[in-house]
C-alpha cells in the first residue's frame, strides 16, 4: 500500500514521519556529530560514502562493515528501521547522521551544538527525474502517477520533504550563520578530487594524495553500484523495491534531457524563475 503525505509546519512529509514528529524534533544531537543534509535524490548516499571513506582514511573493508543507513542513521526514520533511537544514542562519536529536512526543521540540538553540516544540492531537473523513479520503489510515499503529473507535484512541493526550491535556498541562506559546507552534485561529478578535498578539510582530516585518489575510485558510481553496502540492496523489497528500477540508476548529470519535453522544459523554467528569483544560486544542467 503506497503511503500518504501530510503537511507539517508547511512542508509535505510522509505520514509515517509526521506521526513521529515530536521525537524527531527532540533528536539528541551531540557535539561532534556530522549531519549530511540533502533534498532527496541529490546524491545523499554518494556523499555518505565519501564521508565514511574520509573518516576511515580510505579503508574499504571498514566502510563495508554495514549498509549505509546503519553506518549513518537517518534522523527522520529511526522509529521505522534499524538502528533505532537507543542504538543511535549508544553510537560512539563522531556520529554521522542523515536528514532530508529543510533547514528550519532540522532538530535544534544540531544547531545548539554547532554540528558540522554537509549539504549537497543537485539541479532540479535531474533531481525530479531521479525522484520520479525512486517514488516507484518506496512505500512511504504515494504512487508517483505519470511523469507529467509528477512534474507538477514536484513544482508545487507536493512530494516527500516538500519544495525543492525552498530547501536549496533555505540552506544556502543559512550557510554562513552555521557550520555548513554547501556542495553541488554536478561539481562532485565534474571534479571529484577537488570537492572531496573540500570535505576532507571541513572534517579536519589530512589525507595523502593517494588516499584521496582511492576515495575517488571507491565512491565512483561504478564501484558503488556493485557495492551491496552502498547500493540500497540491503533493504527488503517491501521497503525499497528495486525489481523494476535500480536505486543506483544512472548517476549522471543531464539524464533529465531524455524525460522532459520541450513544453515541460519551458514550464519548468518559468517556475524556476519565479521561485528562485533574486537568488545567487546557479545550477549546472550538463557537464
Ligand atoms: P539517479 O537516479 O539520477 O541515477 P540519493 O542518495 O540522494 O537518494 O540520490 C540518489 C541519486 O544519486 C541517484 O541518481 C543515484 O544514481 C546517484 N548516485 C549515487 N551514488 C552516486 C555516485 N557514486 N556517483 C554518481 N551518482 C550517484
Amino acid at each position: 500500500m503506497p503511503g500518504k503525505l501530510q503537511i507539517v509546519e508547511g512542508v509535505s512529509i510522509a505520514e509515517v514521519i509526521a506521526s513521529n514528529w515530536q521525537q524527531i524534533q527532540t533528536f539528541q544531537a551531540r557535539p561532534g556529530d556530522v549531519l549530511i543534509a540533502t533534498y532527496p535524490k541529490s546524491g545523499t548516499t554518494w556523499i555518505q560514502e565519501i564521508v565514511d571513506l574520509i573518516l576511515n582514511e580510505g579503508n574499504e573493508e571498514i566502510c563495508r562493515r554495514s549498509p549505509t543507513h546503519e553506518r549513518m542513521p537517518f534522523v527522520e526514520l529511526l522509529n521505522l528501521m534499524k538502528p533505532g533511537p537507543e542504538e543511535v544514542n549508544a553510537m560512539p562519536s563522531p556520529r554521522v547522521l542523515k536528514t532530508h529536512l529543510p533547514v528550519q526543521l532540522v532538530p535544534p540540538f544540531f544547531w545548539r551544538y554547532k554540528c558540522k553540516v554537509i549539504y549537497v544540492a543537485r539541479n532540479p531537473r535531474d533531481t525530479v527525474t531521479s525522484y520520479y523513479y525512486f517514488d516507484h520503489m518506496v512505500q512511504i510515499h504515494p504512487a508517483p502517477g505519470n511523469w507529467e503529473e509528477y512534474l507538477h507535484r514536484f513544482m508545487k512541493g507536493d512530494v516527500g520533504w516538500g519544495s525543492w526550491y525552498d530547501q536549496v535556498k533555505g540552506f544556502w541562506e543559512q550557510k554562513d550563520q552555521h557550520n555548513i559546507l554547501y556542495l553541488f552534485f554536478e561539481d562532485i561529478k565534474q571534479n571529484p578530487i577537488h570537492e572531496i578535498r573540500k570535505v576532507m578539510r571541513f572534517l579536519d582530516k589530512d589525507l595523502p594524495e593517494e588516499v584521496l585518489e582511492k576515495i575517488v575510485h571507491l565512491s565512483s558510481f561504478d564501484q558503488m553500484k556493485d557495492n551491496p553496502m552502498a547500493n540500497f540492496s540491503a533493504f527488503p523489497s517491501d521497503v525499497v523495491d528495486q525489481s523494476h528500477y535500480k536505486f543506483m540508476r544512472k548517476g549522471k548529470v543531464g539524464d533529465w534531457k531524455s524525460h522532459f519535453t520541450v513544453q515541460q522544459n519551458e514550464m519548468f523554467e518559468e517556475k524556476y524563475q519565479q521561485q528562485m528569483h533574486g537568488s545567487a544560486m546557479k545550477f549546472n544542467y550538463e557537464i
